[in-house]
């Protein structure tokens, strides 16, 4: 389960340090990347040659060393989990209040992956009423905390504080990640973003589509653990690793593209807006101005989402978007049925804030046991996850 993950190890101050070695060969064992973070502190009690020796990489202590800076930024961005471990009373204490006076304090208070704490103490320290405040803070926060142990502690008495044992450590992340990851080793496909439909050289076809619920849906199946492929159109939206992109500029394109795709897939979701007409010729040359009206014949384009539906087996679920401006609901179960879809999306350009580029969305999921989930305008990323719930639980029923 740890195999290929990121995982960033910040060390403390703390008798229990020494243990962070053991911990970090278990983890490398294991087929994750490790990168780690000590405080000075931490330097006291186990060497940072040790554990780069251990990690292969190089450890980091300082905000800038030998004239470079160390980008804490990045760090908990490349990260599927920081985990501090030891966390000493004094670094607990700090992450409650917000101190950022050392390199791994500035990695926490920017990190964008969940992060995990292994607190190490001496019982009466851990039963301090400031303690039990402080760790509430840090976990009403949303971080998470892996139990202490009970038994002998550094000052020789026997009780509540010590840090877990790395080989439970270990369990506990590979728990975390069978929890959080409930779509290991599935395969998605989502398509995004407009398709561009030339006329001539210069001019085209297209729409609005920004790419923003497409990428955000990418993001979250990656983040609970799918294989995804996005087929994306023409737009300059970023992605983030790990999800292989596929650019397409076309809807006849886009359509190779998830036709060729879908077969391998457990999960596919329609996102993109595709021009469901393109010129019948396209122009060699500039078509030059004239004074008259011209026409441009317009032909269908095959429709995706209705040539997979008919493709589909069992085990393989499939999700479409309905963007309306009228009799919305009708239209959007109507889409469900004649596209043979298991979910369709409905957003509608009536709802303020819902639709083309907005960063926002309002949506309501149907499915076709006739249920139908409605949700108020929310950022896209948030929406991305209940439709991933959605989809997850249609899986669920069909297996
Ligand atoms: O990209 P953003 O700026 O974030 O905007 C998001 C969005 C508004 C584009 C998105 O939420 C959305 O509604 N996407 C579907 C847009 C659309 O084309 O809707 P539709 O009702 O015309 O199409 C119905 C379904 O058929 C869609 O799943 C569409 O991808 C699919 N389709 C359409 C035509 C075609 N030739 N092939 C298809 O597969």
């Amino acid at each position: 389960m740890l195999q290929g993950k990121k995982i960033l190890l910040g060390i403390t101050g703390s008798i229990a340090a020494y243990k962070a070695a053991t911990l970090t060969r278990l983890l490398i064992k294991e087929g994750a990347e490790v990168k780690i973070v000590m405080t000075n502190a931490a330097k006291e009690f186990v060497t940072p040659l040790s554990l780069s020796t251990l990690s292969k990489q190089p450890v980091l202590t300082d905000l800038s060393e030998n004239d470079s800076w160390a980008n804490h930024v990045m760090l908990g961005r490349w990260a599927d989990i920081m985990l501090i471990a030891p966390a000493s009373c004094n670094t607990i204490a700090k992450m409650a209040g917000g101190i950022c006076d050392n390199l791994l304090l500035a990695v926490y208070l920017s990190a964008t992956c969940p992060v995990a704490i292994a607190p190490a103490m001496d019982e009466d320290m851990w039963l301090h009423s400031t303690t039990r405040n402080n760790l509430k803070k840090i976990s009403d926060a949303g971080n998470l905390l892996i139990p202490v142990g009970n038994g002998e502690l550094a000052s020789g008495l026997i009780g509540e504080g010590r840090m877990a044992e790395p080989e439970d450590i270990l369990k506990w992340l590979n728990l975390f990640f069978s929890d959080s990851q409930p779509l290991h080793g599935k395969n998605a496909l989502v398509t995004a973003g407009p398709t561009f439909e030339a006329i001539d050289p210069v001019r085209f076809i297209g729409n609005h589509s920004s790419g923003k619920m497409g990428v955000a849906i990418a993001e979250e199946l990656a983040n609970r653990g799918a294989n995804v492929t996005l087929v994306l159109g023409p737009t300059n939206i970023s992605v983030k690793q790990g999800i292989q992109v596929l650019s397409v500029t076309t809807a006849a394109e886009m359509y190779e593209a998830c036709d060729l795709i879908f077969p391998t897939c457990h999960i596919a979701v329609m996102c993109a807006a595709v021009a469901d007409y393109t010129p019948v010729q396209v122009a060699d040359q500039k078509i030059k101005k004239k004074e008259e009206p011209i026409t441009v014949s317009l032909t269908p384009t095959r429709d995706i989402l209705k040539s997979l539906g008919q493709k589909k087996k069992l085990g393989q679920v499939l999700v479409g978007f309905a963007l309306e401006t009228q009799n919305e609901k009708e239209n959007a179960i109507k889409k469900l049925t004649s596209k043979n879809a298991d979910l369709i999306v409905l957003n509608s350009l009536n709802d303020k804030g819902a639709g083309f580029g907005y960063d926002t969305n309002k949506i309501t999921i149907f499915d076709k046991a006739g249920g139908e989930l409605n949700f108020d305008t929310r950022p896209k990323k948030e929406l991305a996850k209940e439709i991933v719930n959605s989809i997850i639980h249609t899986l669920h029923a069909q297996i």
